[in-house]
């Protein structure tokens, strides 16, 4: 790294050049974290330290000295916001074709300032500019000091050149020093999300990326954990625990360089997305969120489950309704009569909601299967001669709250919307269509595109004021990616994917204004969708369609690491066979809801599922505001196990699920240990959720201390007639 000049000969050197100098570093500061910036020389800044933080403040101003990296190019790899075209030659976080066709930038500190926002956060602005152009680029970085997370984005300026076009725009560019990372990174596809793959970072660059425009994390999530030194454990090491707040095509490089340092770049993919900025236009990239742990994964996980729930998750802090869903129990196959017997289910089994799902709309090309239909959102008269708000009156006489599916930002060919607005669907004209699930995307770039789709909801709130739910679901991504629109006013194709994005969060800007209070789940065909932006909109999100609940077990146990258990929409279906206890146990581990006909059950599964649901009731408040402690892994075990303790440590539930269906008597020979209680408390532990004609194995007169029950822990008797076993532990006094 380049040495940074002190005193008054480095002052008379930048002055001669005109730059600003700041002599003392930068320090960006969490509870553990430590960014330090330091300008050098020539008034590029750079990250001289990304790690631990030290007692002492005025000691990070020695940390440059350390470092002896001193010929001529070793400084700028360091660099906080790594511009392109000239010293710079390794990726760049900005590249800018200029109006002059120059594509040189450089960027040197101009000013740094420090805003603090109610004893929320401190945002942290650095300013740089070229010297040449002046082109203007504010770092922020956004701490939480007490949830210990930080966000970090920039905010480009085009001051005063005609037209600029940002080929490459990064959000953050981070940069680690140490010897050996190791990256734990998801992929899937359509039932089979977040699939984690751990690998040590070699040279070169690793990207995580995604291309799809629409349901952009079907193969891939902006989502990842990076181990420091070590590949990251739930409880030791130096980890970060990162995802991009942006619902789009992102892009995310690590590149260990030859010193074995990690540059870090994350934001929006330039893939086919220059970005043109007239004079006096700026352009705010999104945010990359992280919490950093010397504590492993599982301090990362609960910091940034707390800063969800608090400042990012809509109504993070509020509650959510227990639901009754008929997508598997009836597809696309329903009437009226049809659903009000799932409405009495829904009363009978205890539910708060009926949640209708697809199927309910279009006449000319009635939504019968996934071929027709969507686009035009008028009830199927065939299906439901009075509507939907006779289903909310009936559903609400049977005591239930309704709640209704919609996917407005899409379109079956075969649909009056298509034939009325071909030039609303994003599509190459001359160029064959290509389908997803048979279906293609709305231009949401185009304002009178994002009309109709707020259209859409506003028509269903006002004709149905007491709407209570929504499931915006997102199952295509975009082929021929082609915009009409922008076509029309002159502006490039190469601003659809992030427009589109953009487009989507007016609409959601618009739909939030005027139906404030509104649960709202976030669906794309299961977790196509899941980010920080779009779960600002949201109450929840599907994780996956698949529900078999030893698959959903590897699936909430990955999301858990990203996501509070609150935002978990997780339904017990008949997609698998496994014992109604099973699927109920697993499914309590976040917003529980069902996807079944209540008259199929029998009468202990009924009785079983009614006292669950009022167990619930009680327990939701520390399964979802509780801290979370993962303490068996599945991917190690043959079985899972995982806790929630109340903040003030006077109760914690603990669910415990077997994994494997290995021959195997007792997959439980030893204790689990718990974590986070009072060791100085005195704790009683009770198995709940006892299926009819089943017993209780653990002794709830038994009485452990704290200390116990975390250095020799529990053992919760998982076996194969006891496949999964909730224990609820209260402190007595
Ligand atoms: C995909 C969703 O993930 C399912 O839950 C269901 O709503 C279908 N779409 C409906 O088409």
């Amino acid at each position: 790294m380049k040495i940074p000049v002190f005193g008054l000969l480095s002052l008379l050197f930048l002055q001669t050049y005109g730059l600003s100098f700041q002599v003392t570093p930068i320090v960006i500061e969490s509870k553990q974290l430590a960014i330090v910036l330091q300008v050098d020389g020539e008034g590029h800044v750079g990250i001289v330290h990304f790690g631990d933080k030290l007692q002492n403040q005025d000691e990070y101003g020695k940390i440059w000295s350390q470092s002896l990296h001193n010929d001529n190019n070793d400084g700028i790899q360091n660099n906080a916001y790594t511009p392109s075209g000239t010293w710079n030659l390794v990726e760049p976080a900005l590249t800018i074709l200029h109006a002059d066709g120059s594509m040189a930038t450089d960027l040197v500190y101009k000013s740094y300032r420090k805003i603090a926002n109610d004893n929320k956060s401190i945002d942290y602005v650095v300013s740089l500019e070229d010297p040449v152009y002046k082109t203007k680029v504010d770092l922020h970085y956004l701490v939480y000091p007490d949830q210990d997370v930080i966000e970090q984005w920039a905010e480009i300026s085009n001051l005063i050149e005609s037209q600029i076009t940002l080929q490459k725009y990064a959000s953050a560019n981070l940069y680690l020093t140490g010897t050996s990372y190791y990256l734990r990174h998801y992929h899937g596809i359509w039932a089979q999300e977040m699939k984690p793959e751990v690998e040590e970072l070699t040279a070169g660059i690793k990207t995580l990326d995604s291309k799809l425009g629409t349901r952009a994390n079907l193969f891939q999530p902006p989502s990842f954990i990076l181990g420091i030194g070590a590949v990251p454990s739930e409880d030791e090491g130096q980890v970060l625990l990162a995802n991009l707040e942006w619902t789009g095509n992102f892009k995310i490089d690590f590149e260990k360089d030859t010193y074995d340092n990690l540059r870090l770049i994350a934001g929006i993919s330039p893939h086919a997305s220059a970005y043109q900025l007239n004079k006096g236009e700026n352009f705010k990239t999104p945010a990359l969120v992280y919490a950093y742990s010397n504590h492993g994964i599982g301090l990362a996980s609960r910091n940034l489950h707390h800063w969800a729930r608090k400042y990012k998750v809509f109504d993070g802090m509020g509650t959510r309704l227990t639901l009754l869903n008929n997508w598997e129990a009836t597809y696309f196959d329903f009437n009226e009569e049809k659903l009000k017997s799932l409405f009495s289910g829904a009363k009978k089994l205890g539910v708060d909601m009926f949640l209708l799902d697809d199927g309910w709309f279009a006449n000319k090309y009635p939504r019968n299967s996934d071929h027709s239909g969507l686009g035009d959102w008028q009830e199927n008269k065939k299906k439901l001669p009075n509507g939907i708000p006779f289903l909310v009156k009936e559903a609400e006489k049977a005591g239930v709250k309704f709640g209704i599916w919609v996917e407005p930002e899409m379109v079956n060919p075969k649909s009056e919307l298509y034939e009325q607005h071909p030039d609303w669907v994003i599509r190459i004209e001359d160029r064959p269509e290509v389908y997803y699930r048979n279906q293609l995307v709305l231009d949401l770039s185009n304002p009178e595109v994002q009309d109709f789709v707020f259209g859409v909801m506003d028509t269903l709130f006002s004709k149905n004021p007491s709407l209570a739910f929504i499931k915006w679901d997102c199952n295509a991504v975009i082929f021929n990616a082609h915009s009409d629109y922008l076509e029309s006013v002159g502006k490039p194709q190469s601003h659809l994917y992030v427009d589109y994005v953009n487009g989507w969060y007016k609409v959601l800007d618009r739909v939030r204004e005027k139906y404030p209070k509104v649960p709202m789940m976030l669906c794309s065909g299961g977790g196509g969708r899941a980010d920080y932006k779009a779960l600002s909109y949201f109450t929840e999100f599907w994780l996956s369609d698949n529900t078999d609940p030893i698959e959903r077990v590897f699936i909430q146990w990955e999301n858990s690491q990203f996501f509070p258990s609150i935002v978990s929409d997780n339904h017990i279906t008949d997609w698998s066979k496994l014992r109604l206890k099973f699927r109920t146990d697993v499914a309590m581990m976040g917003k529980m809801g069902y996807d079944i006909v209540v008259d199929h059950l029998s009468e202990d599964e009924l009785k079983f599922s009614q006292q669950t649901l009022k167990k619930y009731d009680e327990l939701k408040p520390l399964i979802w505001y509780g801290d979370q402690y993962r303490l068996m892994n599945p991917w190690e075990n043959p079985l899972a196990s995982i806790s929630y303790v109340s903040p003030d440590q006077t109760k914690a539930i603990m669910f415990n699920y077997a994994v494997s269906n290995r021959f195997d008597w007792t997959y439980t020979l030893k204790p689990i240990q718990l974590k986070g209680l009072a060791p100085q408390k005195t704790y009683s532990v009770k198995e709940i959720n006892i299926f009819p004609g089943s017993r209780a194995v653990i002794d709830e007169k038994q009485r452990y201390s704290g200390e116990f029950l975390m250095k020799v822990g529990i053992n919760p008797q998982v076996s194969q007639n006891r496949s999964s076993v909730v224990l609820e532990i209260n402190e007595i006094k």
